[in-house]
């Protein structure tokens, strides 16, 4: 099949422009709104027995996935906690990080995540909380996008519960992340990275924004430092 290249230039370059209006200031950027985590504990509290295992073809790895937004706002974890690129081909139906938007239960009840959202909704794609056992890791990699270069979301990550400097490592471009518990990270997921647990119940948040015009302009204004 023949590439319309000329049109995939034109989206690639439309995008690389809002995502250097982002990144020009940063790799791993902190944003404001540290979340309380105590009150976060008690919130996921009521869900303790609704962690789906994560990507279950990957037995080797201890970690459990919570969907705070998902493509029905349901939490089966289908197929936003598994392979994707699997239930594509097995349903027939292509999906984007974009079109996990639908809120949960589990939005709902952690009213302590919402001024993150917040200021982003409706703009906000495929989003969970992911909890590791000690082991627990995502490998290197980097957030492309099938039919571009440039993918049409930014991420941002929150190391939350249990995590810290002993517990928990980020790593972005091939360096330890220095970070704060509770803070989320706007960060440049081209660029290879990797997380890895070495204590129990480490819990993080993922999100995923539609990159527009719109949300960078309050991805910018949300920054700790400006
Ligand atoms: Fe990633």
């Amino acid at each position: 099949m023949s590439q319309d290249w000329e049109r995939i230039g034109t989206v690639n370059r439309e995008r690389l422009g809002l995502f250097q209006q982002l990144h020009v200031y940063g790799d791993v950027i902190p944003l404001k709104h540290v979340i309380d985590m105590q009150q976060l504990e008690n919130e996921l509290a009521a869900f303790s027995d609704k962690w789906v295992q994560y990507n279950p073809e990957k037995t080797n790895n201890p970690r459990h996935g919570l969907s705070v937004t998902s493509l029905d706002g349901g939490m089966s974890g289908v197929p936003d906690l598994f392979s994707i690129y699997e239930w594509s081909k097995q349903t027939g139906r292509k999906v984007s990080e974009r079109d996990f938007n639908v809120p949960t239960e589990a939005y709902r009840h952690c009213k302590s995540i919402h001024a993150i959202f917040e200021p982003f909704l409706p703009d906000v794609g495929r989003c969970r909380f992911v909890r590791f056992q000690p082991g627990g890791h995502f490998p290197p990699h980097r957030d492309g996008s099938v039919n571009y270069q440039i993918p049409d979301y930014f991420r941002i990550l929150v190391p939350l519960n249990r995590t810290g400097h002993d517990r928990f490592h980020f790593v972005h471009d091939g360096r330890l992340v220095d970070y704060e518990p509770g803070r989320p990270y706007l960060f440049n997921a081209l660029k290879t990275h990797s997380v890895v647990s070495f204590d129990s119940d480490v819990i993080t948040l993922a999100l995923s924004v539609a990159l527009k015009q719109e949300t960078v302009a309050k991805a910018v204004d949300l920054f700790k430092i400006y």
